[in-house]
């Protein structure tokens, strides 16, 4: 990434003639009149980097009042994103050099579930698209400077199974430099947290099983297959109290919202007898998860020491909507979707809204990885089904076999080595766009 860049925005550039000055200064107070938090937009999320100060001029930050850029240096990051360059933006270029990052017979971590060629997998062709914006270039991922730069130190993925696949490719991406007898992976609570230890670095890497991120009647990380699924009110501390210390914590939540039909709340406690539930809708009872973690994050966590990122929504290909045959799914595709306005049906819009809306007004700054666009290009990415399988299958499954295909998880390595590499790109060069 290009570090001669100094700054991104226009209320850095200390270019802004006088009656922008006169807004702003009315925007500030209106800001401190209402005692509100104020971020210009999402795309400033992050404030302002610190290393290259070139003009005095203050910006505009956190609870309306006006900072010097000194005060909002990113934990962790070692330079700056090209000033700009939304690396979210760009388009997926075969490149048979650089990809894959690992062989999955190397990777001794992925789960049964997301190893396409041991189950037979004929093609390869998914493990060799890179991703390029079209701004800039991505930093390519180096494996020393992040298990340097987690020493000491925790990093958590806490979400769904989506988020369990993003934690094994991160560890697939790292492993490599630690010596076989000085890594390890263990699981506690019932498989509920995954834990691996880099022990030279003294650094772990860890999973925690939540895919509601707030208390749940699928919290169960071995069973939990629920169709009926009830989420607690105001219940995040149940699991966020496993979240404290962590000094990287990458969140994600979707798949498990989307239900097709209106999500059941609890307002009491699971004990219970006479259980007292709400219906909201996915769209308000996804706001409402998105505020109780925006606000453990503010409790908790502390911005001069600690990242927070959150995955979007990770796209399914269980329709033929991308124009392929009716009633189509992932299964037996291997071609990228190249309309570049594809985004496919259901609720990913309205949940990007939500999601736009309450980080907006986060007194935290949360790094947003926004994968789903261009995952959902990715339709043979998918495992598909090249699997394990934990039930046997039918004669009929077995005749008709994209009736079983998975279309929700992605096969390693593959498209979820691209979100680490945004990970990478977002915590170490980190900018405002
Ligand atoms: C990777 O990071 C390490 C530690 O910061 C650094 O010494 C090394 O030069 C980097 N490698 C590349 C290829 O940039
Ligand atoms: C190891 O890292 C933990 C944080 O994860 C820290 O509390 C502890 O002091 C570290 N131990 C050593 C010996 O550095
Ligand atoms: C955050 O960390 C900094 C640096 O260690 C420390 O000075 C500050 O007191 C901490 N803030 C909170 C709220 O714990
Ligand atoms: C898979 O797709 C190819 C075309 O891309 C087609 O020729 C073939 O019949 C399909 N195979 C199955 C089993 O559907
Ligand atoms: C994420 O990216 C898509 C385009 O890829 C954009 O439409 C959407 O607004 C972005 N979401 C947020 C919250 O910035």
């Amino acid at each position: 990434m290009k570090s001669s860049s100094s700054s991104s925005g226009v209320l850095r550039k200390g270019r802004l003639s006088t009656y922008l000055y006169t807004l702003l200064a009315f925007i500030v107070l209106v800001a401190i009149i209402h005692g509100e938090y104020f971020v210009c937009s999402f795309r400033r999320l992050e404030p302002p980097r610190t290393s290259r100060v070139t003009s005095p001029t203050p910006v505009l930050v956190g609870l309306g009042l006006v900072k010097k850029r000194e005060d909002y240096k990113l934990p962790f990051a070692v330079g700056e994103g090209e000033e700009g360059c939304d690396i979210f933006s760009g388009r997926w270029v075969r490149d048979e050099l650089t990809r894959p990052p690992y062989e999955e017979s190397e990777c001794p971590y992925i789960q049964p579930q997301l190893t396409c060629q041991e189950h037979g997998r004929p093609d390869t062709e998914y493990q060799k698209w890179r991703w390029q914006p079209h701004g800039c270039d991505l930093p390519s991922f180096n494996a020393t400077l992040m298990l340097e730069s987690l020493r000491g130190k925790r990093m958590m993925f806490v979400g769904d199974s989506l988020n369990r696949g993003q934690y094994v490719s991160i560890i697939c991406l790292l492993h490599r430099l630690i010596p076989q007898h000085r890594k390890s992976m263990e699981t506690y609570n019932n498989d509920a947290l995954t834990v691996f230890r880099a022990k030279d670095y003294n650094a772990t890497i860890e999973f925690y099983w939540a895919p509601f991120l707030l208390e749940s009647n699928s919290d169960n990380a071995v069973v939990h297959r629920i169709s009926d699924r009830i989420v607690r009110k105001g219940s995040i501390n149940k699991h966020g109290k496993h979240w404290k210390g962590v000094d990287i914590l990458v969140f994600n939540t979707y798949l498990w919202w989307v239900t097709g039909q209106d999500m059941k709340i609890l307002k009491g406690s699971f004990e219970d007898e006479e259980k007292e539930i709400m219906q909201l809708s996915t769209e308000d009872a996804y706001r409402m998860a998105m505020k109780s973690m925006l606000k453990w994050v503010t409790r908790n966590m502390n911005r001069t020491k600690t990242r927070v990122f959150f995955t979007s929504m990770s796209p399914t290909h269980s329709k033929g909507d991308w124009g392929g045959e009716p009633g189509g799914n992932c299964y037996n595709q291997t071609t990228l979707i190249e309309d570049p306005n594809y985004w496919g049906t259901n609720s990913r819009k309205s949940i990007m809204k939500v999601i736009g809306e309450e980080f907006g007004k986060s007194k935290f700054p949360i790094t947003f990885l926004n994968i789903t666009q261009l995952s959902s290009y990715r339709k043979d990415a998918h495992t598909s089904i090249y699997k394990k399988q934990w039930n046997p299958l039918t004669s009929e499954q077995l005749a008709n076999p994209a009736s079983y295909a998975d279309c929700t998880h992605w096969c390693l390595p593959g498209l979820q080595d691209t979100w680490n590499e945004l990970l990478f790109a977002k915590l170490f060069y980190p900018n405002s766009s």
